[in-house]
């Protein structure tokens, strides 16, 4: 069995459209792994194409060359491939309209959103892009995404923070480096950004962007008038946002309607979701609507029963299905995309070397020279959590009783003119065990136990918890 099939489909009466249901479809088809099956559908929803395939056509996805990586001159980069062989491309400027996108890889957890995010985080640094990435894990998200540690310095991104402390004077940095090109645009008489004309493309990138924007985080509202206002205005100036996240639904993800109208214009990738984390991504309105998307199984291959007797029985691991995703507004938004397969195969012990090639040796690209006044120290040295903070956000009697030289001495002083948010330090709302719990609860479908509950809230970053005090919120939360 060595053939392709391809069978074209029609709705039976017009004005009806094709649905299916994968597993049903294969069980028809006598196919015992989904994967071999791929079903396009027009935009209409009343054709499609089955392929079926003798081999999962994902199963092996090797990028040829990190050179490929490169932005193309319509400002895409190759992120993989579709089931038939064509590149999946991933829009990350628009030389027409001289804008920067906003992206979104949305995921449920292990799906490959942190191992896609290094595929475009390398694909940025080869396109001359200067990329301020924050990682809510703690760095270990994408260990090979390291920063710089100052002007000039070796890097794979010009400024990784780990906190969220950080990634809030990382979102100020970005926002004053906006304001500035907005200003001096404005006397150039420009109305679009000309890419690398004088200034760089920007990214500003959140990854675990959840953390950061659930009910309950300590810089939920900041964060979100902030993301937003780059959304909006970044745009033109040549700054974008890209958000990487597990989140349900946008409650979790600042919740307001502007950031829903910018998530709804962005380039989103899908990886393997949940049936909820689905469900509201619809009703909010994020995939168009009559868009079936196939759920993604998180194994490949022949699931066969056996019988309880046989001897021979196998218990070899099924191949995973990470990596694997819809473009939702690439050429194919219905066929499913899988992103280029990196790495080494075994874990190393320090950072990956096949990872590192694809970023490529020496520094990267940063923020252009005349903005780093304005944007102050917490860029300048690369710092990282209260002390950037404070950087960036200088305590309002710091800088009038002038103890230290306040904001002035660290280069803040001039861009608070500039800001319509609060410049004093917001304070961090404590987020409590329930706040914690809930959102454990809300990023799984499955049913939980007090322990994997446990487990849960103690990798969210958060102060380590007993298991009798989450016996007892579980309880509070119960009633
Ligand atoms: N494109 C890929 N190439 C090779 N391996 C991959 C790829 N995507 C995912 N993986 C494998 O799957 C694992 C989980 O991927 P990753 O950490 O990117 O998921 P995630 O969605 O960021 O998960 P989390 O929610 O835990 O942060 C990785 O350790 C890696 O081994
Ligand atoms: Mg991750």
């Amino acid at each position: 069995m060595s053939k392709i099939y391809e069978l074209t489909v029609e709705a039976c009466e017009p004005g009806d459209i094709i649905t299916y249901h994968p597993m049903r479809l294969a069980a028809a088809l006598r196919i015992k792994d989904v994967n071999r099956l791929a079903v396009e559908t027009n935009l209409m929803g009343d054709k499609a194409l089955v392929t079926i395939y003798p081999h999962d056509p994902l199963a092996r996805v090797i990028p040829n060359h990190p050179q490929m990586l490169v932005m193309d001159d319509r400002g895409r980069i190759w992120i993989g491939r579709y089931h038939n062989g064509r590149p999946s491309l991933l829009r990350l400027y628009d030389p027409q309209s001289g804008s920067a996108q906003r992206l979104l890889l949305f995921g449920t957890t292990g799906a490959g959103k942190s191992t896609a995010g290094q595929i475009i985080l390398a694909a940025m640094k080869r396109s001359g892009i200067a990329v301020l990435y924050a990682d809510l894990k703690g760095g270990q998200s994408a260990p090979e995404a390291f920063g710089q540690s100052g002007h000039g310095s070796d890097g794979n991104v010009a400024w990784r923070v780990t906190t969220q402390e950080g990634t809030m004077a990382q979102l100020r940095t970005t926002w004053l480096t906006m304001m500035d090109r907005q200003e001096r645009y404005s006397r150039m008489g420009r109305s679009k950004f000309l890419r690398d004309r004088p200034d760089p493309l920007i990214y500003q990138i959140v990854d675990e962007a959840n953390r950061l924007l659930e009910r309950g985080a300590p810089y939920r509202d900041e964060a979100t008038f902030y993301i937003k206002d780059i959304g909006r205005t970044g745009r033109s100036l040549g700054i974008g946002i890209g958000l990487f996240a597990q989140a349900g639904h946008l409650e979790e993800m600042g919740g307001s309607d502007t950031l829903r109208a910018m998530l709804k214009e962005g380039e989103v990738v899908l990886l393997r979701w949940t049936s909820s984390m689905m469900k509201q991504l619809v009703t909010d309105g994020l995939l168009p609507t009559g868009m079936v998307l196939a759920p993604i199984p998180k194994y490949a291959g022949e699931a066969d029963l056996v019988s309880q007797f046989d001897e021979e029985q196998q218990d070899d691991d099924l191949p995973g299905t990470q990596g694997t995703a819809y473009n939702v507004n690439g050429r194919y938004p219905s066929s499913k995309m899988r992103f280029w397969s990196i790495g080494s195969h075994i874990p190393t012990e320090g950072l990956d070397p096949m990872v590192l090639d694809l970023y490529g040796p020496g520094a990267p690209p940063e923020i252009e020279q005349v903005a780093w006044d304005l944007i102050g120290d917490a860029y300048g040295r690369r710092l990282d959590g209260m002390a950037a903070y404070r950087a960036v956000f200088p305590e309002p009697d710091e800088d009038e009783e002038g103890e230290d030289g306040g904001g002035k001495k660290n280069g803040s002083g001039g861009s608070r003119a500039a800001s319509p948010v609060p410049a004093a330090v917001p304070k961090p709302r404590a987020r409590t065990l329930r706040d914690r719990i809930q959102a454990v609860l809300d990023a799984h479908d499955d049913p939980l136990d007090a322990l994997q509950i446990l487990e849960l809230v103690n990798a969210d970053g958060g102060r380590a918890v007993k298991l009798g005090s989450v016996r007892n919120t579980l309880t509070a939360i119960r009633n």
